[in-house]
């Protein structure tokens, strides 16, 4: 085989559920040159980074930092770490990632109840209160925004059920965290993890998380160093946390003043989350997410332009993605072939039920933007008028415009 030629990818503009075209500020940071794993500098990013994501968090848990992985990986520390075999753990399931969660805290150990949501829908703090008085879980593990039905999940109200129950609340982030409000001190929730590769704006492969304190004791409660690093008066447990790579109590031993040898830092993941922390709160917090907010309602307001029914219960759409029911008689494949193809415009699928029967389109991080809300849609209008689907002439465009308007908006921001 002759050599390959260097990475030199498409210009793209990746407008689906993410990943997303990433922020050139991330990418300006993750190519500065590596330094030692205990290097002053390292340890000051590190400290700098988990200020940075206590504010991206809305928290002041000590216990905030990142996980060497995608957000799966995070998902997985959290449940592992936190659960003991044979805990009983309640997973609402409202799309693909709900179930993603019962099947890590199933080979967590965890004996998994679920709660089954109609796609499209949310939990009723009702139902999740009676399935709380059934099951009388430890934890309740939910996903805040289920990016395959793009439904987010209201909070309010799961701290008091969960002290109701003395249960851990545990959620999934990844999609919302940045362009949605998620406070995690003001809706007590004992773990959040997220990814960077959505609202937040980077490439996949650091996961920022948080810990409360209670979260924290019952994770210190599995407490056991590894052979070969542990000193003398260092616990040894006699049922460890079952994965070593995604042990949270080494990881914070890793994170803490002990700076105890885990694994060899992700420097570049971790330049490019620090670089990601500082772009949303460089704009501040609710900025940010306004900015999302004005995005991707003018994004939904452009497809329904064109005729295109929003899929879900428009009521909790997350702000950052709007799922399009893929019009009867339309190959939703070609549509998606022809747009990267010809315009070099990506956009989803679902998965599941929804696959082929869904298009989700994501106005998040770098790409909540007017120019990329603008020319996706004039895209899609020129890509289904070519499959022989009539759409209104400039529909998309200008209900997106009138949006922006609206908003006293006129500007590319
Ligand atoms: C809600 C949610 N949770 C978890 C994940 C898994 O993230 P990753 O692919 O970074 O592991 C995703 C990915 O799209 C997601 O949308």
């Amino acid at each position: 085989m002759p050599l390959p030629g260097p990475i030199d990818p498409p210009a793209r503009l990746l407008m689906g559920p993410g990943p997303i075209t990433a922020d050139p500020r991330v990418l300006r940071a993750m190519s500065a040159q590596l330094v030692g794993q205990y290097d002053p500098y390292m340890t000051q990013v590190m400290a700098e980074v988990q200020e940075l994501y206590r504010g991206v968090f809305e928290t002041a848990n000590p216990q905030t930092l990142l996980i060497d992985s995608t957000a799966r990986g995070a998902i997985e520390a959290a449940l592992v770490s936190i659960v003991s075999p044979g805990d009983r753990v309640l997973v609402p399931i409202m799309g693909r990632f709900g179930h993603l969660l019962a099947e890590i805290a199933g080979r967590s150990g965890a004996e998994v109840h679920t709660l089954d949501v109609p796609w499209g829908r949310v939990a009723e703090i009702d139902a999740i209160a009676a399935a709380m008085e059934r099951v009388r879980p430890r934890v309740l593990a939910m996903v805040h925004g289920d990016t395959s039905t793009t439904m987010m999940q209201p909070f309010e109200g799961l701290r008091e059920l969960c002290d109701r129950f003395d249960c851990l609340l545990y959620a999934d982030v990844t999609a919302t965290l940045g362009g949605n409000p998620f406070p995690v001190d003001g809706w007590g929730v004992d773990a959040a993890t997220a990814g960077l590769q959505k609202c937040l704006g980077g490439p996949s492969g650091s996961a920022p998380a948080t810990f409360s304190p209670r979260a924290v004791e019952a994770i210190e409660a599995r407490r056991s160093i590894e052979a070969g690093i542990r000193v003398e008066g260092d616990p040894v447990a006699a049922a460890p946390i079952r994965s070593n790579y995604f042990d949270l109590a080494m990881i914070f031993d890793y994170w803490g003043p002990r700076r105890l040898n885990h694994h060899t830092e992700a420097t570049t993941m971790l330049y490019g989350a620090h670089e990601c922390a500082r772009l949303v709160l460089d704009q501040g917090l609710a900025a940010y997410q306004e900015r999302h907010a004005l995005h991707g309602a003018a994004m939904l307001a452009g497809v329904e332009g064109l005729g295109l029914e929003v899929y879900g219960d428009r009521a909790h759409k997350m702000a950052n993605i709007v799922g399009v029911v893929i019009p009867e008689g339309v190959d939703g494949e070609a549509v998606r072939g022809a747009l990267l193809e010809e315009w070099g415009i990506e956009i989803g699928t679902s998965f599941g039920p929804l696959a082929g029967r869904v298009w989700r389109i994501g106005t998040m991080g770098y790409n909540a933007r007017r120019d990329a809300v603008l020319t996706t849609l004039a895209a899609l209008e020129a890509v289904l008028r070519a499959q022989g689907h009539a759409v209104p002439t400039v529909g998309g465009v200008e209900a997106a415009g009138e949006c922006y308007v609206n908003a006293g908006d006129g500007s590319p921001a």
